[in-house]
């Protein structure tokens, strides 16, 4: 089976800037509270009127272009989002439009919570055997402040809007992925279309459960069914919810804790964008180079899993017409 290339990436971020500070002065909670519990200290939120999916095309735009990829090259568009502002038009559509992707684009939005965007590229690897382009945009964004109760204090400092985004195609290296999904309605739900609760809620302690459950076991999985050790992957990049949680998969895989890569400081939980956004970050920063193997790893409401191993930019250059 072919495995996964990311060419590049690319992110946009809202513009209002929330630090710790800020939230205690919205709810009896502290800087200190909230940094040691989870490694969050800031967050970003959507303006009025602002929409996760134009966050979505935003990213996906600077993604192509910092992959040297046009538009029309792209066979398959996927935004990994739980808070779309439509059931329908997808975010997906909105972002074919914004973009100039053709109309013959496989467009459509996969709801995975904060595993989504390692659903998404499960999916796009699936459909790209298929189509007809060599390349796949695929997207995490959230707005997940439209969906905050401002006065609930165990749940509102933990998570941020973003959105961010990859462009990825088929390589002949290694595919190896797991995932898995267990129906719950208690633990983490979120507001839907016509569905009772106005909030998100969260059951924080039997989310966290399940976190250290799943998280190594995606981890292992990747490594198993690629027949890959640790040492053989460059970094490992996991959803970005809480730092204690990636603390406890790093003690249980005995690993170097360098490689797995942390930025919950800068955005907090943003959900289906968390991965993407720690990719974006890492390339900024010249952490990745051509060739490197990482694994991503998330976990989420529904709940759901999964883990996947991407080989970052193989041909080492971008792709131009
Ligand atoms: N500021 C200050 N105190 C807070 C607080 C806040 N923001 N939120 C909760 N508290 C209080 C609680 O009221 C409780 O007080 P009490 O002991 O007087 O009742 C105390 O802190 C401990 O609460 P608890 O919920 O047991 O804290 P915790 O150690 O479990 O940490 C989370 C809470 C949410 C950080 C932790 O459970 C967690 O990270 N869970 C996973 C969440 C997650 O990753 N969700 C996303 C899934 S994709």
């Amino acid at each position: 089976m072919k495995g996964i290339n990311i060419l590049s990436t690319g992110l946009a971020l809202p513009g209002r800037r929330v630090t710790n500070d800020d939230m205690a002065a919205m709810v009896e909670t502290s800087d200190e509270w909230i940094s040691t519990r989870t490694g969050i200290r800031q967050r970003y939120f959507c303006a009025e009127g602002q929409a996760g999916w134009q966050l979505a095309a935003q990213a996906g735009a600077r993604a192509l272009e910092n992959a040297g990829v046009s538009p029309h090259q792209i066979g398959v568009c996927l935004v990994a989002t739980m808070t779309p502002a439509f059931a329908t038009p997808s975010a997906a559509c909105l972002v074919q439009r914004q973009l100039g992707l053709e109309e013959s684009t496989l467009c459509f939005d996969i709801n995975a919570a904060c595993s989504g965007f390692v659903y998404a590229l499960i999916t796009a690897r699936a459909l790209l055997e298929s189509s007809p382009k060599p390349y796949a945009l695929v997207i995490g964004a959230e707005a997940l402040s439209k969906v905050t109760d401002f006065t609930d204090r165990s749940t509102c400092v933990l998570f941020g809007d973003g959105a961010a985004a990859a462009v990825m195609e088929l390589t002949d290296l290694p595919f190896a992925a797991v995932q898995g999904a267990r129906g719950d309605d208690q633990a983490l739900v979120c507001p839907g279309f016509g569905s009772a609760p106005q909030h998100l809620s969260m059951d924080g302690r039997a989310v966290f459960r399940f976190a250290v459950e799943v998280l190594p076991r995606c981890v292992d999985g990747v490594l198993e069914q690629s027949g890959l050790a640790m040492n053989d992957i460059d970094y490992v990049v996991c959803h970005q919810a809480n730092k204690r949680i990636i603390d406890h998969v790093v003690r249980r895989a005995g690993a170097d804790p360098a490689k797995f890569y942390m930025n919950m400081d800068r955005y907090g939980n943003t959900s289906a964008a968390s991965i993407p956004l720690a990719l974006e970050d890492m390339r900024a920063a010249g952490l990745l180079r051509p060739g490197m193997r990482l694994v991503c790893a998330g976990f989420g409401g529904g709940f759901t899993w999964g883990g996947v191993l991407v080989h970052w930019n193989v041909k080492g250059e971008t792709v131009c017409d």
